[in-house]
Formats: structure tokens, C-alpha cells, sequence
């Protein structure tokens, strides 16, 4: 029979180091708060009913923060340090046998394969606990290993407890242990909190364990990185990097060209099919996926939208919780502010902002307008300057343009409003009542023309000025030489 595996992550702490009002574990490394990063990793070795979340310190924040991996929770209300977190677990975890595996929420850059060869040197050791350890050049802040050349460990020593010699050694603890579940739970009340921080130091289970005659073996491992507990916003951006160059590198070995990728951000969620273009200081962000042979334009932000094959996203745009299909071209510089959707070929472009508007097939809002709350269907062209205008100070309403319609430049949409099929809308309309199926609506006021006003003006003023003095140089600099133009119309 397969050992069963339980994984416990503490992350009921609130982080003193962050200087932060929110939870530490809520802070987010690769575009993912850390707590969600452990949770990821846990996932690999057992399955959600399997991992318990010790929260506490904003629970509720922390909870939600993972919850949909169905994963379970135990609450320690007062946070009086690692040991009384897995104190905390008791509850939720008794009777569980087997192995548990015990993580803290701090540590994102964990794989899950070295949890596998944890579980893996733990089971053929005999020992009690098997703990993970590294070398690192500078141990400061970390528990530091007393352990034989055999790698039998004696104790870990926190730094705030520990003696000068101690400090000295190199080898520190990760916080990653591998416990036979029975023996902990029986001797977990040993631990006390007579320390310099008052605290139950999980740690010294180590000597409770020697103690008693059992075997607790460490597992050194090479690369130290993985391990890195985050306790300050040093170590943080640290660990921000590391996931960034890797998410950049998974990216580029998949088929995606990303110019100046160290400019580039890519939060860890994010899928891109081959052949797609990023440009310089793209950001490409939170659960979004971009198909095959798309362009995202130089300093385009894209969050959590799904764009299709083809989609080209001009500099400087920004799409937020969109959907773009195959072919469809947005910016440079638009803004897809929420929840929109272009259909195929659908096209926006530079200054329009659009907010809940559907652009159906090969419709297009090429310059500088508003659509919000807008059902837009297929083939309609929007003019430069169009408004819809969708709130009337209390309610949102709704704008429905239907297909092949034609809406003129600088058209003032007053919602709620319908556009029939194949209509047109005279630019500079402010239009408030429904337009029918292959109408022309029209609502500005008619045009006036006066002619030769303008050189009689000119006059009448040339007459008053010479009667005071004569006009100054700059005054006739400052007028055309000849009448201008008649206006057109729009
Ligand atoms: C801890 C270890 C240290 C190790 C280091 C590795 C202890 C006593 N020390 O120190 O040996 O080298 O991690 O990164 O375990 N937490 C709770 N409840 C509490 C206190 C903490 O859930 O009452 C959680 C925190 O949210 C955090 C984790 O436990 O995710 C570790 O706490 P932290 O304060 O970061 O411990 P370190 O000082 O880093
Ligand atoms: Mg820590």
C-alpha cells in the first residue's frame, strides 16, 4: 500500500520584516502571491484533501487567496510561532498517519520534485524527520543545522538563540521537513516557548525527537535558491526575478519571440502560442492565454483576457479582462477597460476606450471614441469621436447597434438606444430615440451659411481700429490675408 502523504503549509504569520499591513504570504512574486506559489507546489505531491493551510494572521484574505484548489484550512488564532501553527493542525489532520510534510507559506521558490526526493530519502531512512537543508554564503536570519558528518541531525539552533560558534555555521534549515505524522503528533507538546521571542519553535522538535533516541536525517540540498524564505521586500524582488527569468525562459523555449526580454513581464499563469511577438516593455498579466502569431505592441499591458490567433495588440494599449478572437487588432493606445469581447477581424484603434461592448465580426472603431455597455454587431462602423453616452448619473444603459450600421463622426449615442440594421447616423448627431432598420437619423442643428459675413466683419472692425490709432502689426499678422473657406459640413 502507498504511504499515505499529508502537506501542512504555515501561513497563519503576519511577516513583521514586510513592514506591511497585509499578510507576508499574500504578497506576490511572478505576478502570484507566495502563499498560492506553495499551494501550486503542495498540489504536486498529494491532492487537495490532502494539504492543510494553517491561516490566522487576515485568514479570510489568505483563504480566499487559494481556496479554489479545494484545499482544507486550520485556523491559529493567535500566532505564537511555527510550532504552535502545526499545534493549530492538530484538529484538522488527527488520526492521519503516514508522513506529513511541512512547508511555510514564505518559500515560492520550491519544486515540487524536491518534495518528491524529500519523500523519497525520508522512506528509505528509518528516521523520524527528515529536514532539508542548504549551504548558503550568508546564513543570517535562518536556524542554523548541528548535525554529524553523517548528516544525523542533532538540532536546529534559531539565530536569536544561538551562540557566536553557532552563527558561524553555514548549513541552515529551509523550513521544509518530512515527519513520520505519529511520532509528531505524540511529542508536538514537548515544545516549549523558553526562548529569547517567547515563541513554540517548531525547530526544536529536532532535540525532542534526539531525546527520545530517534533518528532525524537532513537532506543538503545543492540549490539554495529554491529554498529562499521571503521575510523581507529584499528577498521578495529577489524572488520576483528568479520567477520572472524563468516564466521568460519557459516563454522563449516554447515558441514565443519576446524582444528585450528583460524588460518584459510575464506573470507565471500566462500561456502563449508560437510565433507570437511580445515587444519591449509588454506586460503580460494575471490568467491570461494569447494564441499562435500574435503581436503585443511595446509597452502594451494585457491582463487576464483570452486573445485568439492573429491578434495584434498595438503599442501602448491596455486590455483588461477581454476577449479578443482570431484576428481581431486593437490600439496603439486603446484601452479595453472590462469585460469586453471582439469578434473575428474586429478592430479598435488609437484613443477608444471600451467597457462591457461586444464587437461582432469586422466591426470596427478605428479613432477616438467611447463604447461602453454596447452590443455592437457585425460589420458596423463607428466613427471617429463617437460616444455612447451610457449613464444618466444613477442607472447604466444599454447601446445595441445592429448589423452593417453606420454611425458618423462624433455621433453622441444617448443610452438607451437601438441602431437598426444598415442604418446611417449623420456625423455630429446626438442621437436619444431609436433609429429604424436602413434609416438615415440626423439630430444637429441645420447649417448656416452667410456669405461674405466674414469679410464684412473684418471690415467693420478695420474702420472701428483706424478711428483709435490704426491696427498693430500683430493684429494683422494674427488674421488670414484673403476669406477662409466656407466650413463643410462633417
Ligand atoms: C523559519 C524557521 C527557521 C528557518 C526559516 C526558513 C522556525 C522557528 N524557524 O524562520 O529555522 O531557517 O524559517 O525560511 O520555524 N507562521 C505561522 N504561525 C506563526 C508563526 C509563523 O503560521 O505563529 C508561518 C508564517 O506565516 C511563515 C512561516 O510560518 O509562512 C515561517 O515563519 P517565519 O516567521 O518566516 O519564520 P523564519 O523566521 O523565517
Ligand atoms: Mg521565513
Amino acid at each position: 500500500m502507498e504511504t499515505l502523504i499529508n502537506v501542512l503549509i504555515l501561513a497563519a504569520g503576519l511577516g513583521t520584516r514586510m513592514k506591511s499591513r497585509r499578510a507576508k504570504v499574500l504578497h506576490r512574486a511572478g505576478g502570484m502571491p507566495l502563499i498560492e506559489h506553495v499551494v501550486g507546489t503542495a498540489l504536486e505531491l498529494a491532492p487537495p484533501g490532502q494539504v492543510t493551510v494553517v491561516i490566522g494572521h487576515q485568514a479570510e484574505e489568505v483563504r480566499q487567496a487559494v481556496a479554489r484548489y479545494g484545499v482544507r484550512f486550520a485556523l491559529q488564532a493567535e500566532q505564537r510561532g511555527t510550532g504552535h501553527a502545526v499545534m493549530a493542525a492538530r484538529e484538522a489532520l488527527r488520526g492521519a498517519g503516514g508522513l506529513l510534510v511541512v512547508l511555510y507559506g514564505d518559500c515560492p521558490l520550491l519544486r515540487a520534485e524536491t518534495l518528491r526526493r524529500l519523500v523519497e530519502l525520508h522512506q528509505g531512512s528509518g528516521a523520524a524527520a527528515t529536514v532539508i537543508t542548504t549551504v548558503l554564503e550568508d546564513p543570517t536570519g535562518y536556524g542554523r543545522i548541528l548535525a554529524d558528518a553523517e548528516g544525523n541531525l542533532e538540532a536546529i539552533v534559531e539565530e536569536k538563540a544561538a551562540t557566536p560558534e553557532q552563527r558561524a555555521i553555514r548549513e541552515i534549515n529551509s523550513g521544509i521537513y518530512c515527519f513520520e505524522a505519529t511520532l509528531l503528533w505524540k511529542h508536538l507538546d514537548e515544545i516549549g516557548n523558553d526562548n529569547p521571542a517567547g515563541e513554540y519553535y517548531l525547530t526544536d522538535i529536532i532535540a525532542i525527537f534526539r531525546r527520545h533516541g530517534y533518528k532525524v536525517r537532513t537532506f543538503r540540498l545543492e540549490d539554495s535558491l529554491q529554498v529562499l524564505g521571503i521575510n523581507n521586500r529584499i528577498e521578495l524582488a529577489a524572488a520576483d526575478r528568479i520567477l520572472r527569468e524563468a516564466k521568460l525562459r519557459e516563454v522563449l523555449l516554447a515558441g514565443v519571440t519576446v524582444e528585450r526580454p528583460e524588460t518584459v513581464t510575464i506573470d507565471r499563469p500566462v500561456r502563449i502560442g508560437i510565433d507570437t511577438l511580445v515587444e519591449p516593455f509588454a506586460q503580460i498579466l494575471g490568467e491570461t492565454s494569447i494564441g499562435e502569431n500574435c503581436r503585443i505592441g511595446a509597452g502594451a499591458i494585457v491582463r487576464d483576457s483570452r486573445l485568439g490567433d492573429g491578434v495584434e495588440i498595438g503599442p501602448y494599449t491596455i486590455v483588461n479582462r477581454s476577449v479578443l478572437e482570431d484576428g481581431a487588432r486593437a490600439g496603439p493606445f486603446a484601452r479595453l477597460r472590462l469585460e469586453n469581447h471582439l469578434e473575428a477581424g474586429a478592430a479598435v484603434g488609437n484613443f477608444v476606450e471600451l467597457k462591457k461592448a461586444r464587437l461582432g465580426r469586422r466591426s470596427k472603431a478605428l479613432h477616438l471614441a467611447y463604447l461602453g455597455d454596447a452590443s455592437i454587431e457585425e460589420q458596423v462602423n463607428i466613427g471617429a469621436g463617437t460616444i455612447t453616452c451610457n449613464y444618466d448619473g444613477v442607472a447604466k444603459h444599454p447601446t445595441t447597434i445592429r448589423r452593417g450600421a453606420f454611425v458618423g463622426s462624433n455621433a453622441t449615442l444617448v443610452a438607451p438606444l437601438e441602431i437598426g440594421e444598415g442604418s446611417y447616423v449623420g456625423a455630429g448627431s446626438v442621437i436619444t430615440e431609436p433609429v429604424p432598420a436602413e434609416a438615415l437619423a440626423l439630430g444637429r442643428a441645420r447649417q448656416v451659411v452667410k456669405e461674405g459675413w466674414a469679410r464684412r466683419r473684418r471690415e467693420r472692425l478695420g474702420a472701428a481700429r483706424a478711428e483709435v490709432g490704426g491696427s498693430t502689426a500683430a493684429d494683422s499678422a494674427a488674421r488670414p490675408a484673403s476669406a477662409p473657406e466656407t466650413p463643410r459640413s462633417g
